[in-house]
């Protein structure tokens, strides 16, 4: 983001602002992620060099330090919250992540309770609005975008009607109710939703169950939203049933071309999407800056980092839970302010 606040800092305003602070002091961010996805890895690379680059040039921070703890939250919804509470005990002025729509809708309570920013670089789906969740930044376009393109392809080429398979997960479940809204405004429908578990011991079965339904059905326009090994399994045993011949339209939403981005695809998985439109979320260069240049204009503006103890437990008197440390931010607001003005705010 080039941010057209980034100027060189007065020497005026900087010698009345170190008055205050004396000595450097630590702005704590987090961020909750799974390293084991291709995001997570890369995510923790970029995050990593992005802190050095803010702390190593004075005019952003002047003497004030980012510091960056990233949580491992493998995959799991449970230490994905234990974590975001970990951080909100630990005077953190945003926290960038959760991957997943699930642990956002649940990590947002958390950070609109606490005024704590969240920041989502993952497309996700779009229930988690603003008016809801004001601490919540989705800094991805959401699923509306990518559904509202897929009505666009299959408007274009005349079809009516289509087959959308998901995964029976928030997110995959979400974005195929956008794409039926999306066709209705085009006069098209989704004509039949085929849902695959999520978990992998019964999803071969499944698959091939829906596949043989809908081999019979009439549609043979195909819109996938699943997860990547959902994804590939739905195309493999698609193939076997000769449904990736002439005659079929498959699209499959960016978890493909995520995928391809990401792994080596085996040659027979290779076969199995020839042919497959998929798409690709657009995303322009830019440094990712956006939380310390918000914590600059909070400092510029005079503003103290400053956290007060919780008292919204108070209610839950005599519980075993160990809560009281929790903090809220109390120039979450500001912040929030801050992060809202981002110039060239991609979407
Ligand atoms: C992640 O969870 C799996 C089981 O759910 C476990 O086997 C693995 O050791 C965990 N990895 C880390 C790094 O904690
Ligand atoms: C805030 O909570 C901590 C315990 O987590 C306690 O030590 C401290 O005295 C509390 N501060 C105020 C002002 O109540």
């Amino acid at each position: 983001m080039s941010l057209t606040w980034l100027l060189p800092v007065s020497i005026l305003f900087l010698a009345g602002f170190s008055e205050e602070i004396k000595q450097s002091r630590v702005v704590n961010i987090g961020a909750i992620l799974s390293f084991g996805t291709t995001n997570g890895r890369v995510a923790k690379i970029a995050m990593n060099a992005a802190v050095q680059d803010v702390n190593s040039d004075s005019r952003i921070l002047g003497g004030n330090k980012l510091v960056l703890s990233i949580h491992d939250s493998n995959y799991s919804g449970f230490l994905g919250i234990i974590g975001a509470l970990q951080y909100m005990e630990t005077d953190t002025v945003a926290i960038i992540g959760p991957q997943t729509s699930v642990m956002a809708h649940v990590i947002s309570h958390l950070a609109n309770e606490l005024h704590v920013l969240l920041l989502s670089f993952t497309a996700l789906d779009p229930s988690i609005t603003p008016l809801q969740y004001p601490y919540f930044i989705q800094t991805a376009p959401t699923d509306l975008y990518q559904m509202t393109a897929i009505a666009d392809i299959i408007y274009y080429f005349g079809y009516r009607e289509v087959i959308a398979i998901f995964t029976d997960d928030d997110k995959s479940r979400n974005g195929i109710t956008i794409l039926g809204d999306k066709l209705a405004e085009r006069h098209g429908k989704i004509s039949y939703k085929a849902t695959i578990p999520p978990e992998p011991a019964s999803m071969h079965d499944q698959v091939m169950e829906e596949l043989c339904k809908i081999r019979m059905m009439e549609s043979r326009v195909i819109v996938g939203n699943t997860c990547t090994k959902t994804g590939f399994m739905v195309f493999n045993v698609a193939r076997n049933l000769g449904m990736t011949d002439k005659g079929y339209v498959w699209i499959a939403t960016n978890w493909l071309s995520a995928a391809m981005d990401a792994t080596q695809i085996l040659t027979d998985t290779a076969n199995s999407i020839q042919g497959v439109l998929t798409l690709r979320l657009h995303t322009p260069d830019s440094k990712i800056w956006m939380i310390a240049n918000a914590v600059k204009l909070f400092l510029d503006h005079g503003d103290i980092i400053s956290f007060s103890n919780y008292s919204g437990l108070n209610v839950l008197d005599g519980t075993t839970l160990n809560l009281d440390a929790l903090s809220i931010f109390d120039g979450g607001q500001m912040l929030l302010k801050n992060i809202l003005q981002t110039s060239n705010w991609p979407y």
